[in-house]
C-alpha cells in the first residue's frame, strides 16, 4: 500500500525560491532579468510591479512580455480591487508567469493613493480576499511580499495576524521585507534604509508557521548572511546588492541548488549577452530601444575585480552607447 506523505515544515521549503532577486521598479526588467539568468539558473526572479490598472486598461504586451529564457521568473503586481486582481493574475498565467506575487511592501505615496502597497498591511483581510480571488483565477502559486509592520508599529503580533489572516485564502508563501514601512514623510529610498531590520521577526513567522514558506528579505549583502539566513527561514531575497553586484549569484547554482553545470565567468556573460542585444535591438530599435536600455543593467558585472570602473565608465558613456553598437561591451571589456 502507498503510503500518503505527510507534510512537514520542510516539505513547505519549495528549493525554487531558495534565492531570489527582488522586484524593483526600473531595475528588473526583462533585459536585467536575461541577464541575471547567464549567471544564475535556478534563482527565481521578480518583475518590477505592474499595476493592475496598467493590465486592465493597458498595453499588456508591453508590461508582460518576457523571454522563456527567464524562468522561472514571478510577476509582481500592484493593486488592492480583488476582481482586478483577478483579470491580472489571468494574464499572468496566460503569458506563461510561474508565480504571482502581491505587492503590500511598497510605500510610495503613489502607491499609497492607489490604496496598495504597503498599506494594505493594514486592510489583511483585503488582502485575504485578495489573495483568493487570484487563487480562484489560477492554478500557479499566488504569494505576498510584506513587510513586517506600518509607521511605528512594533509589535511583532501585527505582522503574525496579518500572515495568518491572509494564510486563511491560502497564501502559504511569505516573502517578508524585515522592516516597517513609514507611510508619511519617507521617500521609497529611506524607507529602505531608515527603519531598523528586524530578522528576529521573520525566523518567529517560520517558527509559528513552520507549514509555510517564509522569505526573508532587505540588507542581505553576502553569502555568510544567506548562509545564517537559511539556518532560519525557507528563502532568501536580494534587491540591491544582486542589481549592483550580480555575479555575487555566481555560486548559488551550485551551491544552494546542487546544480554541478559549469557557471560562465564574467567575460562569458558579458559575449553570452552581446547576441541578445543585437537581436534585441534589430527588432526593436526602429520602436526607440537604445543599446544602454539593456547595457545599464551589466555596470555593476566587474564589481569587486580590477579596472571595474573602466568598464563602468566605457559602458556609461554616452556618446558611444549613442552609436547603438554592442560592440561597446568588447571595448569596456578590452579597456579595463
Ligand atoms: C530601485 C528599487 C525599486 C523597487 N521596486 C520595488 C517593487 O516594484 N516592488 C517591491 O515589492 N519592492 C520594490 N523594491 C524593494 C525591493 O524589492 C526590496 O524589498 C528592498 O530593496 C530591500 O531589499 P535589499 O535590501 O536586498 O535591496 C524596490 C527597491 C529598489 C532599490
Amino acid at each position: 500500500m502507498n503510503t500518503v506523505p505527510v507534510p512537514t515544515a520542510a516539505a513547505a521549503k519549495a528549493p525554487g525560491r531558495r534565492l531570489s532577486v527582488a522586484p524593483m521598479m526600473d531595475w528588473t526588467d526583462r533585459h536585467c532579468r536575461v541577464f541575471h539568468r547567464q549567471i544564475t539558473k535556478h534563482t527565481w526572479l521578480y518583475t518590477e510591479m505592474v499595476t493592475t490598472g496598467a493590465l486592465v486598461y493597458g498595453d499588456v504586451e508591453r508590461h508582460l512580455r518576457f523571454s522563456e529564457e527567464e524562468h522561472p521568473v514571478a510577476l509582481q503586481l500592484g493593486g488592492s480591487d480583488p476582481h482586478d486582481l483577478a483579470i491580472a493574475a489571468k494574464l499572468g498565467e496566460q503569458w506563461g508567469y510561474d508565480e504571482i506575487n502581491l505587492n503590500c511592501g511598497c510605500p510610495s505615496e503613489r502607491v499609497q493613493k492607489g490604496a496598495f502597497g504597503a498599506c494594505l498591511m493594514a486592510e489583511p483581510e483585503l488582502v485575504r480576499d485578495c489573495v483568493k480571488a487570484m487563487r480562484d483565477a489560477v492554478s500557479i502559486d499566488v504569494t505576498v511580499k510584506h513587510r513586517i509592520g506600518i509607521n511605528d508599529s512594533e509589535s511583532y503580533d501585527f505582522v503574525r495576524d496579518f500572515v495568518g489572516t491572509v494564510a486563511d485564502a491560502g497564501c502559504t508563501t511569505f516573502i517578508v521585507h524585515a522592516r516597517n514601512a513609514i507611510l508619511k514623510g519617507l521617500s521609497p529610498k529611506e524607507n529602505r534604509e531608515i527603519p531598523p531590520l528586524k530578522y528576529d521577526y521573520a525566523y518567529r513567522l517560520k517558527r509559528d508557521f513552520p507549514q509555510f514558506e517564509i522569505l526573508i528579505n532587505g540588507g542581505i549583502k553576502t553569502e555568510a548572511e544567506i548562509d545564517l539566513h537559511l539556518q532560519h527561514v525557507d528563502g532568501v531575497m536580494l534587491g540591491r546588492e544582486a542589481y549592483h553586484n550580480p555575479y555575487l549569484m555566481a555560486t548559488f547554482d551550485s551551491k544552494y541548488y546542487g546544480d554541478p553545470a559549469p557557471v560562465k565567468n564574467r567575460e562569458e556573460v558579458l559575449r553570452a549577452m552581446m547576441p541578445y542585444i543585437a537581436a534585441q535591438l534589430a527588432k526593436e530599435g526602429g520602436r526607440g530601444l537604445k543599446l544602454n536600455t539593456i547595457t545599464r543593467h551589466m555596470l555593476g558585472l566587474m564589481q569587486g575585480v580590477p579596472g571595474a570602473r573602466q568598464f563602468r565608465q566605457t559602458l556609461s558613456d554616452s556618446k558611444r552607447l549613442a552609436a547603438g553598437n554592442p560592440d561597446l561591451l568588447l571595448e569596456a571589456l578590452q579597456g579595463r
